[in-house]
């Protein structure tokens, strides 16, 4: 898995999909830039999904909210109260740990050394869950108890246990004191909630209907690792839908359908690599959730969460904002405030994702190659425009036709090295399609496609390459 990850990750740095940020001075972890392919692709993502979760649908709009707001938001939700961390630090390195995960890892070493850790992992379970008095006191006793050390030094000279809440707190104004504080939103949906008669009245939206946004999260993570798998910024694609209490249970039976037939139809992920969880344990807001994972080199790991919120949000922000969020059915007059059913995905999980699903080494024309067999809707270069040679006319005829092809869909034109190498070249970007301009073009006006996934070759007409691909691509 560390080698599949690794080649990932330098194909995604050689080819200009993803760089590690401010890299000239070492990065910062769990800070990526997206490069010119990376970019494209990760618009190709949103825009899948704007446009299966706002323009397919006619009571669904979308929104895009500021990512600051104003800090009683936070509190109504619960995150100032609740989106903690148990975490520990050593007090020789400063380093600091998540407490719940130094003795998951500890247990499983136990198992791995054929010990008995189930009274341990019932115990442990319990107290991560928050069930006890003083949960930060007992997770600090089974580490002392247990002996845990710190991994990378070995010392067991731990401080206490505390919350560390994961929001980024930043100062807004002149006076650096609690007054001004603001949070970086560590999840866009409230923007959805407290813009729910803005978007309700404006756009004459009756319930049953949904809010949809993407936009940046953020959330001060310590575990981190695994590339863009867990960021500290990241972007979320989220939709809220509204309905009557009591057919919760019916939209999200309809939604979880209808998100996984995205993964597999829209996208092209394959079914094996998806799975279905359900949450034992809810959410304080929560009354049914499952995560869809994938299986990533590294394990498999949610990528995207769909929750029955209940009227949970809308409830406290009517209490905190003194605001009435009941909706009123025109016809019946009854007066409620709508439940949620929430599908929350991961831009940069799903990203993740899609390159691992679609890497793979093959061979053709008996030569190896390193392919991303991508969707070409997902695909950040639909087509590459390949002159045989130079010389001949032909350089001039594929120019022409590239500019052509650019109006219709990001195209690139390569005239170096052999043929051979350029389709490679190709091949490792995931281009579905290469057009190659020959001596033949040049007499009567046809080109070769190239198909990515089985190198065949088919000869079209030139003047059809535009309409050609992008039939292809529907
Ligand atoms: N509004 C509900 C919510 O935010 P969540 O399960 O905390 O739910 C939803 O997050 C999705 O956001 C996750 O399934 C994941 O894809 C993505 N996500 C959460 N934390 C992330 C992180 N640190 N880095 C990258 N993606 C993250």
């Amino acid at each position: 898995p560390d080698k599949v990850m690794h080649k990932l990750v330098s194909l995604a740095k050689r080819r200009g999909f993803i760089f590690p940020s401010s890299e000239i001075y070492g990065g910062l972890s769990s800070c990526f830039d997206y490069g010119p392919l990376g970019s494209e692709m990760k618009r190709n993502i949103k825009e899948l999904w704007w446009n299966a979760m706002t323009r397919r649908h006619q009571n669904i709009v979308g929104i895009d909210a500021s990512i600051m707001m104003n800090p009683t938001v936070w509190e109504a939700s619960g995150h100032v109260a609740s989106f903690n961390d148990p975490m520990i630090d050593d007090r020789t390195t400063k380093r600091r740990y998540r407490a719940d995960h130094l003795i998951e890892n500890h247990i499983e070493k136990l198992r791995r050394d054929g010990k008995d850790a189930d009274a341990l992992r019932v115990q442990m379970t319990y107290e991560a869950c928050g069930a006890s008095e003083e949960p930060n006191r007992a997770l600090y006793e089974l580490i002392i108890d247990e002996g845990i050390k710190a991994p990378d030094t070995g010392s067991g000279d731990w401080t206490e246990v505390r919350q560390f809440n994961l929001m980024f707190q930043c100062n807004m104004g002149a006076v650096a004191d609690s007054s001004g504080v603001v949070y970086l939103r560590p999840e866009t949906a409230q923007g959805i909630f407290v813009n729910f008669h803005n978007v309700r009245e404006s756009s004459r939206m009756k319930v049953p209907f949904g809010i949809a946004q993407i936009g940046k999260a953020f959330r001060n993570e310590i575990v981190k690792g695994n590339f863009i798998f867990r960021m500290v910024e990241f972007e979320q694609m989220e939709m809220q839908y509204f309905v009557k209490p009591g057919t919760q249970a019916e939209a999200f039976e309809a939604w979880r359908e209808e998100r996984y037939q995205w993964y597999t139809r829209q996208l092209g992920i394959r079914p094996e690599k998806l799975h279905w969880y359900k949450h034992d344990k809810l959410a304080h807001y929560a009354d049914l959730a499952y995560d869809i994972k994938f299986e990533f080199p590294f394990g498999i790991e949610e990528i995207e969460g769909i929750h029955s919120r209940t009227d949970f949000d809308l409830s406290r922000h009517q209490e905190y904002s003194g605001k009435n969020m009941e909706y009123v059915d025109q016809v019946t007059n009854e007066r409620f405030i709508p439940y949620v059913v929430e599908t929350s995905a991961g831009c940069d999980r799903l990203f993740l994702a899609i390159l691992s699903d679609a890497y793979s080494e093959d061979v053709v024309d008996g030569e190896e190659r390193v392919v991303l067999k991508l969707a070409p809707k997902v695909a950040p270069v639909k087509a590459a425009v390949l002159p045989l040679m130079k010389k001949g006319g032909m350089g001039e005829a594929a120019m022409k036709l590239r500019d052509e092809l650019a109006e219709s869909f990001p195209v690139q034109y390569d005239d170096a090295a052999s043929i051979g190498k350029r389709y490679r070249r190709q091949d490792e970007i995931g281009t579905p399609f290469c057009i190659t301009v020959d001596h033949q073009s040049i007499e009567d006006g046809t080109v070769t496609v190239r198909f990515r996934d089985t190198a065949q070759q088919e000869r079209i007409d030139m003047s059809q390459t535009a309409a050609f691909i992008t039939a292809k691509m529907a």
